[in-house]
């Protein structure tokens, strides 16, 4: 009998029950999934080199960087990229630091800034932002930085390039909060900029952190003095600054924040940081803090309520594809951040929007644009994994239940065109393309009443995405194609009724178009046009983004 009751268990019990509850929880709660933000310059990369030597994924400094121009004449992919001088991929970076296991996801900042940037947050669980000390909050970093703000994960402050003339840091501190709307915590505060920078004093522990140089090795670790050790301080800092770096601090502790772990882990409420990653300065201290401080993996909503990591039912959500990385296989990979349980090649899992059960393979790793593949992954592991061609951005994947989680929000395109094709022979099959494209997130389509369906106008939130689209009708579904800007700059989606739209439209000449869940938004040719809406249909609310319908 106990032989016959043991076949009657299916292999997915089989696989659920031999998953060890233990391992599973200190796995998912050692790990640690996050993103740099940044406006270009701010000195992501040279951060992202920091923390991947201080984690041992790379020996030399300079890794990062010689992978960002290093020429790859391996597909087609590459060859876009090679033309651009640019990187397409977003790709996700692991490394161990004590024993964390990070998962770095690396969101393009710069010309190569896309909607993919943006869907790349969903799969974040707190996000580091990175600011110019000199330059303060820049347009890009407000943009990420709302991304971050929607999804209310932790975000924490590095201020960079102390080794370069900075401004005030108490200015610094009211610029993020007045500008991002976000309370201020600085864990360190800098002992003055350039020239004269001598390191930062860390706040709990009141001691200096002696700045002795330029050094880009991560042997060194900075020389840490308690406050109280006034003759060793004023034997390497002058008083001056030694005095104007504590009444900043004093000033900061009187009328900041205190700190408040429910407003951090809400996104309310900022830990900063001061450094210069460049030359290794501060960016230990920081890993060091950020590990202790971020959260392990996060429950995610469903349709089903929340899903936890510790359940040892596998999900996941897509929320990249990229085609075409390997062009004699014409591959599509999938970016799949695993919310729940353990992944294991030949698991079982349902998609629910197309109600269908598909075998997984092996979990692919990717660092840059090598890429290994992986026995086990786990709740809050980024992976890869083949795409024969049916994950559209967004889809949930399920083992052993069929719940699926929020979407992925699509945001504010500020690019504008209609494409059009010299071969009216071509015309199904770009539009075939289109659509195919569309629902991969190449870039998003709208319609309005006044066009044919077949006649979209698309829109991206990065101009690159359009040359993107171009690359791929041309390589994949063979259609030359040209593109006409049109002269829209911002797009806002609406809940407001028909009606309600009708009226703003006779009111304001604004064009109103669809999208293709069919949710309406306003297309404006620019600020004044946008903010004259505003004045003028104060009834309508506007959203940057669909999740805020
Ligand atoms: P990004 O990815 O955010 O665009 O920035 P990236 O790291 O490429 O850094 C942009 C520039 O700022 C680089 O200089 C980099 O060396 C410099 N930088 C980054 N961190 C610091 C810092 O802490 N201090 C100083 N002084 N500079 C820093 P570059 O001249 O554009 O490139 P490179 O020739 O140095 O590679």
């Amino acid at each position: 009998l106990a032989k016959s009751s043991h076949f009657l268990v299916s292999p997915k019990e089989k696989r659920m029950s031999s998953i060890d509850k233990n391992l599973l929880s200190s796995e998912v709660n050692r790990r640690r999934t996050f993103a740099i933000i940044s406006h270009p310059d701010a000195g992501k990369t040279t951060m992202t080199e920091k923390l991947l030597l201080l984690g041992g994924a790379i020996r030399l400094a300079g890794s990062v960087k010689a992978k960002k121009s290093k020429k790859f004449a391996t597909s087609d992919w590459m060859e876009l990229e090679k033309q651009r001088g640019i990187s397409v991929s977003t790709s996700v970076m692991n490394f161990e630091y004590r024993n964390f296991i990070c998962n770095l996801l690396d969101t393009p900042g710069h010309q190569d800034f896309s909607e993919d940037t943006y869907r790349t947050l969903a799969a974040a669980d707190a996000a580091i932002m990175l600011i110019d000390a000199a330059k303060g909050v820049e347009p890009q970093t407000i943009k990420l930085f709302e991304v971050c703000k929607l999804r209310g994960i932790p975000i924490f402050t590095f201020v960079n390039k102390l080794d370069r003339e900075s401004r005030d840091p108490l200015d610094l501190m009211h610029e993020i909060e007045s500008v991002l709307g976000i309370a201020t915590y600085p864990m360190s505060w800098p002992v003055s900029s350039g020239e004269r920078f001598r390191g930062i004093i860390e706040r709990e522990t009141r001691s200096l952190h002696f700045f002795e140089g330029r050094n880009t090795t991560t042997e060194t670790v900075a020389k840490i003095i308690p406050l109280e050790n006034k003759e060793e301080i004023s034997a390497l800092v002058p008083e001056d600054l030694l005095t104007e770096a504590l009444d900043g601090l004093d000033m900061v502790e009187m009328a900041g924040d205190e700190f408040s772990s429910e407003r951090f882990l809400r996104g309310e409420l900022s830990p900063v940081f001061f450094g210069a990653a460049m030359t290794n300065f501060g960016v230990r201290l920081f890993l060091e803090k950020f590990l202790e401080m971020s959260p392990s993996p996060s429950a995610k909503g469903s349709n089903q309520g929340k899903i936890e990591p510790l359940s040892p039912n596998f999900s996941g959500f897509i929320f990249k594809i990229q085609a075409n990385m390997d062009p004699k296989h014409r591959d599509r990979i999938a970016f799949l951040r695993i919310v729940s349980g353990v992944y294991e090649a030949g698991i079982n899992v349902t998609i629910p929007r197309l109600n269908r059960e598909i075998r997984l393979t092996q979990p692919q790793q990717f660092f840059a644009q090598d890429r290994s593949t992986l026995d086990k992954a786990y709740a809050g592991d980024v992976v890869g994994i083949y795409d024969p061609g049916i994950f559209t951005i967004g889809d949930s994947l399920v083992e052993g239940g069929s719940f699926s989680f929020e979407g992925i929000p699509s945001f504010a395109p500020e690019n504008f065109a209609v494409v059009r094709t010299s071969s009216a022979l071509k015309r199904k099959q770009l539009f075939k393309g289109l659509v195919q494209l569309c629902q991969e997130g190449t870039v998003q389509m709208f319609v309005d009443e006044t066009r044919a369906a077949s006649d979209p106008i698309l829109a991206a939130v990065g101009s690159l995405q359009f040359d993107v689209l171009l690359f791929r009708l041309k390589n994949e579904y063979n259609v030359d194609c040209v593109l006409d800007s049109l002269a829209f700059k911002h797009a806002r989606w609406t809940n407001a009724s028909s009606e309600e739209i009708a009226e703003a439209k006779a009111a304001t000449d604004v064009v109103s178009v669809r999208d293709m869940q069919g949710c309406s938004l306003f297309l404006f040719k620019n600020d004044f046009t946008l903010s004259y809406f505003q004045e003028k249909c104060n009834n309508i609310k506007l959203f940057r983004s669909n999740s805020s319908l």
